[in-house]
């Protein structure tokens, strides 16, 4: 018997269990499930968005091919189960049911491994009791992602918190990346001992948060990530998010100073409310230096006030209450004044990577490359002064390089010339900012347009 059957046979039980027990929620459902259930909020032409916008998933579920193909992957879901007793396909509605529920369950849970039932918090509650079973409906809701992480709910609840036409500019302010979403994780990534420790202590203090809530420890779970631009600070903290299993919430602060936006104090506040809806998340805010600098200028009065509101929504914020954990991230840390550093209680610094790091990260990022020896060490003695970000141009510069000879196989000469390459328009782009810029003509280098290395977006 082909596994496509038991993914579908497992579908159609589950959704027949789902309908069946009243005391199942969402969270009850695996996420690939959930997602073709989910309802839209209905427009119902009203002025009282807040109240029950969020639809969510509606019993009874009803499964048509349609939606089996896209909960299983499976192309044909009917031809795979057509043949088992207890199934049955509709003539009319094409709709795909169990016509012998207890038959589909003893042949379900004969196939399934623990891996698998371990994931299906719905089909665990309904079996937990049974010997041959030995997954509990509580184990299997312990492994399965909240569906405040999903990337439905996220947009659900912007939909309903920024209005499209009045809010349009807040999607430039924050973006909220579903855990998911997130490609590069902690194993990408080279980390300091001291960046390992407060990763480590942040998810021991996620995990027994209601302990610290117990003894009134409550200064915890607000971090700021300090260096120099192409470090990390973005990519960790979002990895972590990957990692815990976390929406993401992003927020640009220059984006509210650099230019004036109308509403700006009245968004910072429902940025807050939406990582509270969201919560357990993370809520990145990048930049953090900008806030600085507006308060000690003489800036607009309704930047002030947003700047205050911000500083006064990180202070209200909370891991232990809230279950929102607050990164902030700077390059600037000589900006930051004392009422800005006082709002974290943990810093954690982001240097430029010594020889033994950047040697671990061309190790990472040459993972699926084909070079001819490849000196990663010597390399790494290359490249002192180069951050993370910078050791990937240089390898894109190279890979790009050969590739207009034809070439997929990089050669260790290859990558030695495209660091020198690199080098030489580093250069050229400081020059360029001290000077005006004029007397960087076509031909005085081969540069072809200075690069703003410092985003990976
Ligand atoms: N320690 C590292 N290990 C592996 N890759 C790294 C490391 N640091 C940086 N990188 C690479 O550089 C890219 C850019 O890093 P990232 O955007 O996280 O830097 P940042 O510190 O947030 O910079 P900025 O201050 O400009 O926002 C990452 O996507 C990653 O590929
Ligand atoms: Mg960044």
């Amino acid at each position: 018997m082909s596994n496509r059957a038991l993914e579908v046979v497992e579908f159609l039980l589950t959704a027949h269990l789902y309908t069946e027990d009243r005391d199942l929620d969402e969270n009850d459902l695996p996420p690939r499930y959930r997602r073709v259930f989910w309802s839209e909020p209905e427009d119902d032409d009203g002025d009282d968005e807040a109240e029950s916008n969020v639809v969510g998933i509606e019993r009874p579920l009803v499964v048509t091919e349609s939606v089996a193909r896209k909960a299983t992957g499976v192309e044909h879901p009917w031809d795979a189960i057509s043949d088992l007793l207890f199934t049955q396909q509709e003539d009319f509605s094409g709709r795909l049911s169990l016509t012998q529920p207890e038959m589909a369950t003893e042949w379900y849970l004969d196939r399934a491994d623990r891996d698998r039932l371990e994931t299906n918090p719905t089909i665990a509650a309904a079996v937990e009791t049974r010997d041959d079973v030995d997954v509990t409906h509580a184990e299997a809701r312990e492994q399965t992602r909240p569906i405040q992480a999903d990337r439905v709910w996220i947009d659900s609840l912007l939909e309903e918190y920024f209005d499209e036409d009045e809010d349009g500019e807040m999607l430039d302010l924050v973006q909220v990346r579903a855990p998911e979403e997130i490609e590069m994780t902690l194993d990408d990534l080279v980390l300091t001992t001291d960046q390992e420790g407060e990763i480590h202590k942040l998810m021991q203090a996620i995990e027994h948060r209601e302990y610290l809530a117990e003894i009134g420890l409550r200064e915890i779970g607000k971090i700021l990530f300090v260096g120099p631009p192409g470090t990390g600070k973005t990519t960790v903290s979002r990895a972590l998010a990957h990692e815990l299993g976390l929406p993401f919430v992003e927020v640009k602060l220059s984006m509210i100073t650099s230019q004036y936006l109308g509403e700006t104090a009245k968004n910072v506040e429902k940025t807050f409310e939406v990582a509270k809806r969201l919560s357990p998340c993370i809520l990145f805010i990048d930049e953090f230096d900008s806030v600085a600098k507006t308060r000690r200028s003489d800036e607009h009065a309704a930047l002030k006030r947003a700047v205050n509101t911000l500083l006064k929504s990180i202070d209200d914020i909370s891991l232990i209450r809230d279950e929102v954990i607050l990164i902030g991230a700077t390059n600037h840390p000589d900006q930051l004044d004392a009422a800005a550093w006082r709002r974290f209680d943990e810093i954690v610094n982001f240097p430029k990577p010594d020889t033994q790091m950047r040697a671990d990260i061309l190790r990472i990022i040459t993972k699926r490359m084909d070079i001819t020896e490849f000196d990663p060490e010597a390399v790494a003695e290359l490249t002192e002064g180069l951050t993370g970000s910078d050791l990937r141009m240089v390898f894109r510069e190279a890979v790009l390089e050969a590739l207009t000879e034809e070439r997929t196989t990089l050669t260790q000469q290859d990558i030695v010339e495209a660091v020198e390459d690199f080098e030489e328009r580093d250069n050229l782009k400081n020059m360029n900012m001290m000077s005006d810029g004029d007397q960087l003509v076509a031909g005085d280098g081969g540069d072809d347009h200075a690069h703003d290395h410092s985003h990976d977006h």
